[in-house]
């Protein structure tokens, strides 16, 4: 069979609200124009992330039930430390709240002031956990990705000569940790290879260098790596996440990406001294070692999630409709970040929209303009998120897993054309008012006159 289904039935529904092109104005300047002020009630398709947002399955639903409340010791946390083990095989599970949570506690761990930590490109709270700490955060994608056109295969890999290059400069001891983001969320959802994970390993190795995967779409870059990579066709998607997780010294993850929970996270190591460290910060800011933040019946959806997510009937339909999005608009002449990622489509909203200049957020405009037309929610990941750091112009349309069926991505296609119709309507716009830090949160903007 050609067509290819949502690998699931709908057994409980929310119902989704229009509204009017009047009132989404009204909604637009009361939130500043910026989407994250919008209250979800009024967005009709909700693209902001695919974070937290997954529909959760019967079997989670069923794990929820028998979640054990206790506080030290619960019958969850050994469910959930088992699942995460068997994948990963690190002997240090520790639970936290979510991503974030995990890399706070991790950078509080290993990063001081002076240090440096590469990637391949760090996602926009990993960054500001490390330069909380006084830490730099430093980007090395190949020099491919920066070419939104390039149709790689792996363009989420990380430039390993760069990263020699960043050893021989700063000197091991300032580097506490190397990490590989898998997939590339801030370079376009791009899987990173096994055998560039592996060179990245070796050269980390060789300079005494603890290498870390923040693992938040390990499932997605593992259906990439099975789907591109030569030799691991015939692998089974957990066999290849198996071995990812096998090259790595330690991880980060965010249990809202891959793992279909609404909340949640992990961070783990092999380093018995580290592992010391963190779990002391745990105990400070998120809890006890066996819940972390969470939930029994949280850790109990995480560990039925973690297997489910490795699927290999979810896995296709996630990535093939995914890609279907991409190539609708793509083909139409919308420029996307090519190829399409795993958990997203990336508009390149610079090439979009030549007549706004970065300083007046191309990305920004277009996400606002596509709310205003048709109710769509999407995010700018450019230089409203990452100031002077950002490489591109981008609008990121985030798919939540298990949500929206091909009808609704019908929808945003549609919408997307009528809004590339006419995009030189669309004009800039400048920021008003700002907070200090991870400013694209609650930044309020101001569009600019025709
Ligand atoms: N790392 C990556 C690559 C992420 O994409 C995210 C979150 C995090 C870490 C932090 O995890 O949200 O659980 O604290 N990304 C979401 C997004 C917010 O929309 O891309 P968290």
């Amino acid at each position: 069979m050609q067509t290819i289904i949502e690998p699931f039935r709908i057994k409980s529904v929310e119902p989704l609200r229009h509204t009017t092109p009047e009132e989404r104005e009204r909604f637009l300047e009361e939130a500043g124009y910026n989407l994250f002020l919008i209250e979800a009630r009024n967005i009709l398709i909700d693209l902001l992330t695919d974070s937290g947002t997954s529909a959760m399955s019967t079997g989670q639903w069923a794990a929820i039930m028998r979640g054990d409340e206790s506080y030290a010791g619960a019958e969850s946390f050994f469910r959930f430390k088992r699942a995460a083990q068997d994948l990963t095989g690190f002997r240090h599970i520790i639970p936290c709240h979510q991503g974030r949570a995990a890399e706070r506690i991790l950078f509080g761990v290993m990063a001081k002031p002076g240090h440096v930590i590469p990637s391949n490109t760090h996602f926009d709270t990993t960054r500001a956990n490390i330069e909380f700490t006084g830490a730099r955060a430093i980007d090395l994608p190949i020099p491919e990705a920066a070419d939104t056109q390039a149709r790689l295969n792996f363009k989420g890999n990380m430039d390993v000569s760069a990263l020699e290059a960043l050893i021989a400069a700063e000197g091991a001891a300032k580097i506490p940790l190397a990490m590989l983001t898998v997939t590339n969320n801030s370079g376009g959802g791009q899987p990173v290879s096994m055998a560039n994970m592996e060179a990245v390993k070796a050269v980390c190795a060789r300079h005494g260098i603890p290498f870390y995967l923040d693992a938040c779409r390990f499932a997605e870059n593992a259906w990439f790596i099975h789907e591109r990579e030569p030799g691991y066709g015939d692998w089974p998607p957990k066999r290849i996440a198996q071995k990812m997780f096998s090259l790595a010294d330690g991880c980060t993850f965010s249990a809202k990406k891959d793992a279909f929970a609404n909340i949640g996270g992990l961070l783990a190591t092999n380093d018995d001294r580290v592992a010391q460290l963190e779990t002391n910060l745990l105990i400070l800011t998120e809890g006890f070692p066996t819940y972390g933040g969470l939930a029994g019946r949280d850790l109990e959806a995480i560990a039925v999630g973690l297997e489910e997510v490795l699927d290999s009937d979810y896995l296709r339909y996630r990535i093939i409709s995914t890609g279907y999005l991409g190539r609708h608009i793509a083909d139409q002449g919308v420029p996307i970040v090519e190829p399409p990622g795993g958990h997203a489509i990336y508009i390149d909203a610079a090439r979009m929209l030549p007549h706004i200049p970065p300083h007046q957020f191309p990305g920004q405009a277009l996400a606002v303009e596509l709310y205003r037309h048709a109710g769509i929610r999407s995010v700018e990941i450019g230089s409203v998120m990452f100031g002077a750091a950002a490489r591109h112009e981008l609008l990121r349309l985030a798919i939540p897993r298990r949500v929206y069926t091909q009808s609704h991505i019908d929808y945003v296609v549609e919408a997307i054309l009528e809004v590339n119709a006419r995009k030189r309507e669309i004009r800039g716009m400048e920021i008003v008012e700002e907070p200090p830090f991870l400013r694209h949160f609650s930044a309020r903007f101001r569009p600019l006159a025709g």
